[in-house]
């Protein structure tokens, strides 16, 4: 289908993807770029053929033979409050870097986090209580938004976002920059921040050191 190849350039521009633990669970996601071309050019840039992978949890559930953690070369790096780091590093082994971050997550401090290991440019893949989090701290830059022509009547299905208060109102809209006709999907393209497109894509050291320092 053609949007799962705009998604697939869109990780293939991205320097992690993140995913809450719950997508984790439920989806088993593999999070890897899938065109060969693309994985390809990465490589040839001196980064990895996927993007590293992150992902957040209190609870500790995650389990080692995951796709998140199986499949792909790149690192994987596992963020929880400093009270689930032991547990987590006695099950994740050397399959992922276990970062604590305080007593809870915020999502500010997990940026800045990947800021320090070189990371310039997230991909945040959902779902929505992650989501949620970074746009209600007004974190993110660029929103990417598909519209699919069918209805989900289920009011227990996953929602695009949660509760919170979120940065743009009536009086502060968010800068729809382009749409897109994908197949029967539209694509919605949101500037959310003024640093909207000023993120280069990491040069091949910093695609190395990034990858280093999350081993
Ligand atoms: N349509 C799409 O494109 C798309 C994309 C992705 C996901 N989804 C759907 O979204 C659903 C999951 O979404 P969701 O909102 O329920 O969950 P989610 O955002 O994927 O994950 C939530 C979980 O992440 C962890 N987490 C999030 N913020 C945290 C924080 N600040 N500190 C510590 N841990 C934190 C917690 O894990 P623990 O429970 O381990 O503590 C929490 O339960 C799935 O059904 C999936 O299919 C859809």
């Amino acid at each position: 289908m053609a949007d799962f190849d705009r998604v697939d350039e869109v990780r293939a521009a991205s320097d992690v993807i993140l995913v809450g633990a719950r997508t984790v669970r439920r989806d088993n996601p593999r999070l890897l770029v899938r065109s060969d071309e693309r994985r390809e050019r990465r490589v040839a840039a001196g980064r990895p053929a996927s993007p590293c992978k992150a992902t957040v949890t209190a609870s500790g559930d995650l389990d080692p033979r995951a796709a998140f953690f199986a499949q792909g070369d790149a690192p994987k790096l596992v963020y929880c409050p400093r009270g689930e780091e032991r547990r987590l590093r006695r099950r994740l082994g050397e399959l992922a870097t276990v970062v604590p971050l305080g007593r809870e997550v915020r999502m500010p401090d997990l940026l800045e986090d990947l800021g320090a290991r070189g990371s310039r440019r997230l991909l945040v893949e959902g779902g929505g209580m992650t989501l949620t989090q970074f746009l209600a701290a007004d974190l993110v830059d660029e929103l990417l938004l598909a519209v699919a022509p069918f209805f989900v009547g289920d009011r227990r299905a996953p929602r695009f976002v949660g509760d919170a208060a979120f940065p743009w109102s009536g009086d502060r809209r968010a800068a729809l920059i382009e749409t897109r006709t994908i197949g029967d999907v539209v694509l919605l393209r949101y500037a959310l921040s003024d640093r909207f497109g000023e993120r280069p894509p990491l040069s091949a050291d910093q695609g190395r050191e990034l990858a280093r320092e999350a081993r």
